[in-house]
C-alpha cells in the first residue's frame, strides 16, 4: 500500500517559492490501478517523483510517504536505493530520451538486470531479456537486442521501457505520461500492456496523463489534482458518473466526443488559466474559472469531504447541489 499524508513540495525560484504541491493525502492499495489526473502544472509528476523520493530533498518540506511500511522520506540513502530497485518501477514520458543512444537494448537489459542482480550469469541476463521482451509484446526479441535505440520506433521503446521497469519483477509501476509522446492507435495499446501487466504479475499502477479520455477503461481510481491540491478522488464509475467537484466535471465535459460533428458544434473547453503556483490564492485554487464560485471560496479551500472508502471531494457544494446546477463551461 502506498500512503502519503500532508505532503508539501516546494521549488526555490527567482520569483519566490513555487509551491508546486501543497498538502496532498493519499491511499492506493495493492493491485489497483490509480491514475493522477489533471492540467498540465498541476503537480502529478512532483506527486509521484516524491513517491520515489527523486525530488531534492531540500524541496520536499513536510508529509511523511510509506510504501508497504517503508517510510521514504526518512529512510538513508542506501536502503532507499535497495527497497527503490527491488519494489518500484518507473516510466517516462519520452522513451527516447530515456536510453543511451550508444547501447544496444541488450547492453541496457543486461546493466539494468545485473545492477538488481549481481551473481545473474550472462546466459540468465539473455534469457531474462527474452522472456521480458516477448511479455511486453516485442516479437522479434532476439533481433531487438542486438538494435540500438534509434532502430526502434516510439511505440516500441515504450514496450522496451516497461520491459525495463518490470525486470527485477516490482510491486509497484510508476508510469509518468507513457503515452503522450506516441500516436492515438499505440497509445491505447500500451495503456492495454500496462493493465494486462498489472491483471498478471499483480502490480500495483500509479498513472499519470492529462487525458482524461484513457482513464475511464483503465483505472480503477481517479485523483483529480489542480494546483498542487486533490480536489476529487474516486472509483472511477463514480468520478465518470457522478463527480463531486466542478473541475472534475469540467474535465469529463471538454473530453472531445467520439463522432461528434466540430463544424456544427462547439468543443468544450475551460476557460481561464491555472493559477501561478508562486502566488496561489489563499481560497479554492478553481474559484476564479468556477461558475459556482461564492465569497467564501476565494478565502480559504474547502475541507476535503469524504463520502465513502474511496471518495472524497472539496467543495462547499455538496453533490446535490452540483447536481441541480447547469453545466459549469
Ligand atoms: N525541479 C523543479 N524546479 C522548479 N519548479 C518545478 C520543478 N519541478 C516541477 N516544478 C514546478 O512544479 C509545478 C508542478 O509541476 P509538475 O511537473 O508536477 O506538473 P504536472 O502536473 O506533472 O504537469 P504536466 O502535465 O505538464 O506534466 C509546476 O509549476 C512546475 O513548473
Ligand atoms: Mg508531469
Amino acid at each position: 500500500m502506498i500512503s502519503i499524508k500532508d505532503l508539501v513540495v516546494s521549488f526555490d525560484t527567482f520569483r519566490g517559492k513555487l509551491q508546486a504541491v501543497r498538502g496532498v493525502s493519499l491511499h492506493i492499495n495493492k493491485g489497483e490501478i490509480v491514475c493522477l489526473v489533471g492540467e498540465s502544472g498541476s503537480g502529478k509528476s512532483v506527486t509521484a517523483q516524491s513517491m520515489l523520493r527523486l525530488i531534492n530533498d531540500r524541496s520536499i518540506q513536510s508529509g511523511s510517504i510509506e510504501i508497504d511500511g517503508f517510510n521514504i522520506l526518512k529512510s538513508d540513502k542506501k536502503s532507499l536505493a535497495r527497497f527503490r530497485g527491488k519494489h518500484c518501477g518507473m516510466i517516462f514520458q519520452e522513451p527516447g530520451r530515456s536510453f543511451d543512444p550508444l547501447y544496444t537494448i541488450g547492453k541496457t537489459f543486461h546493466e539494468t538486470i545485473k545492477a538488481h542482480n549481481k551473481t545473474i550469469s550472462d546466459k540468465a541476463i539473455f534469457e531474462k531479456s527474452l522472456s521480458l521482451l516477448k511479455e511486453v509484446g516485442i516479437y522479434n526479441a532476439e533481433e531487438r537486442l542486438g538494435n540500438y535505440p534509434h532502430q526502434l520506433s516510439g511505440g516500441q521503446l515504450q514496450r522496451v521501457m516497461i520491459a525495463l521497469s518490470i525486470a527485477s519483477d516490482p510491486d509497484y509501476l510508476i508510469a509518468d505520461e507513457p503515452t503522450t509522446a506516441l500516436d492515438v492507435t499505440i497509445q491505447r495499446k500500451i495503456v492495454e500492456l500496462i493493465k494486462r501487466l498489472s491483471f498478471e504479475r499483480g502490480l500495483t499502477v500509479v498513472f499519470i496523463t492529462h487525458d482524461l479520455s484513457l482513464v475511464k477503461d483503465f483505472a480503477d481510481k481517479v485523483i483529480v489534482m489542480y494546483s498542487g491540491i486533490i480536489l476529487e478522488q474516486g472509483k472511477v464509475d463514480d468520478i465518470f458518473n457522478h463527480p463531486k467537484h466542478p473541475y472534475t466535471r469540467a474535465l469529463i465535459k471538454s473530453i472531445p466526443k467520439a463522432g461528434a460533428n466540430y463544424k456544427n458544434e462547439k468543443l468544450i473547453s475551460i476557460e481561464g488559466v491555472v493559477p501561478d503556483p508562486v502566488y496561489p490564492p489563499p481560497g479554492c485554487p478553481f474559484a476564479s474559472r468556477c461558475l459556482y464560485t461564492q465569497s467564501i471560496c476565494t478565502v480559504q479551500i474547502p475541507h476535503s469531504i469524504q463520502t465513502d472508502a474511496y471518495s472524497q471531494y472539496r467543495c462547499i457544494l455538496t453533490p446535490e447541489e452540483l447536481k441541480t446546477r447547469g453545466d459549469v463551461c
